[in-house]
C-alpha cells in the first residue's frame, strides 16, 4: 500500500489586491500511513478545506509537495474517493447507478462494474436500495451512497470534508461506526474533517488540530478510542469513558482558546 507525504506544503491565495493575500497554510508536514484514520479539527478559516483539496489534487500548492507512494500529487485520481459534506450524487441515476459511475467512466463492461459496486454497497448496508432513485433516500441513505461512490474505484485513500454536517445526531452515529467498519475492513488510509470533537475522537487514529492565520497543525494526537470500540461495539460506553472526557476537555480548550484569539484579531481590525 501507498502513503501519502505532505512535506513543507504552503498554500497562498491570491487576493484581488496585493492586501488580500491569504496564507491558508503554512509549512505543513503530515505523513498518512495505510491504515491511518486521520482526521482534522480546528476552527474555521484554519485551512482544512484547502488540505483536503491539495491531497485530492483539486488545487496545487504554492510551496512544497504532495507525495502518493512515490508519485507527485497533481491533479485528481482514482486513486483518492472524495465523500463531499453535501453529497454529489447524481440525482438522474439510481443507487446502482450513481455506485457504479465511475468504473462506467473507465469503460469497465457492465457486469463487473455491477460485482464491484454491489459489494460497496452492500458495505455500507444499502444492499436492498440497487433501484431506489437518489431523491427518495434520507440524508443518511444519501451519504452512504456517497462513501460507496468514493470506494468505487477502489481508492489508496478516502478524504472526507464534514461528510455528517447535514446529518441528525442519531443518524450521525450511525455512520460513524459504519465508517469505522468500512475503514477496518478495507484498510485504507482516512483523511476526514469534522467540527466535533467528539467525532474526532471516536474515528481517528490521528487526532491533528490546526489552528488559523495562517493555517498550521499546532497539536497532533495518536489515539484508539476507535479500536476500542470495533472491539466492544459499545460506542456509549467508550464515548462515555473517563479518558475519553479528558481528551475532549484538552481538544475542546485548545480550539476554544484559538477562537478566542481569532475574535480578539477580528475585534482589533474592524
Ligand atoms: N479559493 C479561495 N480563494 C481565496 N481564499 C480562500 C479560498 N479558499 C479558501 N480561502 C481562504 O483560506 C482560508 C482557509 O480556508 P478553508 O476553507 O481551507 O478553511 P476550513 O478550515 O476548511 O474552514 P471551515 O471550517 O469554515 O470549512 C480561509 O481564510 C478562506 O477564506
Ligand atoms: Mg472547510
Amino acid at each position: 500500500m501507498e502513503n501519502l507525504h505532505v512535506n513543507g506544503v504552503s498554500v497562498v491565495y491570491p487576493g484581488r489586491h496585493a492586501g488580500d493575500r491569504v496564507h491558508a497554510l503554512d509549512n505543513i508536514n503530515l505523513n498518512i500511513n495505510s491504515g491511518d484514520f486521520v482526521v482534522a479539527l480546528g476552527a474555521s478559516g484554519c485551512g482544512k478545506t484547502t488540505l483536503l483539496n491539495l491531497m485530492a489534487g483539486f488545487i496545487s500548492p504554492s510551496t512544497g509537495e504532495l507525495l502518493l507512494g512515490s508519485k507527485k500529487v497533481s491533479g485528481p485520481g482514482s486513486d483518492r474517493g472524495v465523500v463531499f459534506q453535501k453529497h454529489a450524487l447524481l440525482p438522474w441515476l439510481n443507487v446502482m447507478e450513481n455506485a457504479e459511475f465511475g468504473l462506467k467512466l473507465q469503460g469497465i463492461p457492465k457486469q463487473k462494474r455491477r460485482e464491484i459496486a454491489a459489494k460497496n454497497l452492500a458495505l455500507v448496508g444499502l444492499q436492498d436500495f440497487h433501484e431506489q432513485m437518489i431523491y427518495q433516500l434520507s440524508g443518511g441513505m444519501q451519504q452512504r451512497v456517497g462513501i460507496a461512490r468514493a470506494l468505487t474505484c477502489d481508492p489508496t485513500m478516502l478524504l472526507m470534508d464534514e461528510p455528517m454536517a447535514a446529518l441528525d445526531a442519531l443518524t450521525r452515529e450511525t455512520i460513524q461506526e459504519l465508517l469505522l467498519d468500512v475503514w477496518q475492513k478495507t484498510q485504507k488510509m482516512f483523511f476526514f474533517i469534522t467540527h466535533s470533537v467528539d467525532e474526532a475522537l471516536f474515528l481517528a487514529t490521528r487526532l491533528i488540530v490546526m489552528s488559523p492565520r495562517p493555517g498550521r497543525i499546532t497539536h497532533t494526537y495518536e489515539i484508539a478510542f476507535n479500536r476500542k470500540f470495533l472491539a466492544c461495539r459499545d460506542a456509549r460506553a467508550v464515548k462515555s469513558s473517563a479518558d475519553f472526557i479528558k481528551m475532549r476537555e484538552t481538544v475542546l480548550s485548545i480550539i476554544y482558546g484559538d477562537e478566542r484569539a481569532a475574535e480578539t484579531v477580528e475585534a482589533s481590525h474592524g
